[in-house]
């Protein structure tokens, strides 16, 4: 038997908070589908260096070119109006022991914070675009930008492409499976998976990557 869940929001489901589903959709918390989290990193307008923890993405291309579609940029963020100006970001994957430090970077996000400085992050300058990076990070991909587009057309969010031209890794991380996946490598997303039953909340979870089979 299956539970459906339609385009409304069920009366039977429960915000975690009462403003949750005014902000976020239903089907979000009705999937839980884990995204991969990291840190977009651009140059404030007044020449301070920010950073967004981000998640909503995927990343994919072909033998032309290779993408990272941030599925999901709010347009309020500094991250989105930097992006614009400077049409270029760094993205910037680093373990979950990094989690408080770029939680630390949302709670002091004013224009004039140096959120490298917040999140005591080493800045080091990406190789070709004009972005600043993580030098903490096990893995930089310097993108361009291809392509903004508001999905919804509610000028909530945008979904924001960039071009990859670059990718950094760290030479413990650049052979076999260890430390690239585990406790060491790629932090996930859980988002807050609803009861479908009884439409109670839940609390997001963060997670690591556990190999289970080779294909
Ligand atoms: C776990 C986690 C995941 C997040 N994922 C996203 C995301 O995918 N998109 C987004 O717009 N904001 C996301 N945020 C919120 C941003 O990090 C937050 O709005 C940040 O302050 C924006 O920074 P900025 O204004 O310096 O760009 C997330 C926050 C957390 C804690």
């Amino acid at each position: 038997m299956k539970i459906e869940i339609r385009g409304n929001l069920p009366d039977y489901f429960k915000p975690a908070y009462p403003e949750e589903f005014e902000l976020f959709s239903h089907f979000e918390v009705t999937a839980g589908i884990p995204t991969v989290l990291f840190a977009i990193t651009t140059w404030k307008e007044n020449g301070q260096p920010n950073v967004c923890f981000h998640s909503w993405s995927c990343f994919h291309g072909d033998k032309t070119a290779f993408y990272a579609v941030m599925g999901n940029l709010y347009q309020h963020t500094h991250t989105y109006a930097n992006i614009q100006r400077e049409k270029c970001f760094c993205i910037n994957f680093l373990p979950i022991s990094y989690y408080d430090k770029l939680v630390d970077t949302i709670h002091h996000n004013n224009l004039g914070t140096d959120e490298f400085a917040v999140g005591n992050f080493t800045l080091s300058h990406a190789k070709t675009i004009h972005a600043p990076a993580i030098q903490e990070a096990f893995i930089n991909m310097e993108c361009t930008l291809k392509k903004i587009q508001d999905l919804s057309g509610a000028g909530i969010t945008a979904m924001v492409i960039g071009q990859v031209q670059h990718i950094s890794v760290e030479r413990e991380y650049a052979q076999g499976y260890k430390p690239r996946y585990g406790k060491e490598g790629f932090m996930m997303l859980i988002p807050a998976p609803q009861d479908l039953v009884t439409g109670a909340p839940n609390q997001s979870a963060i997670a690591t990557v556990n190999i289970e089979k080779l294909d």
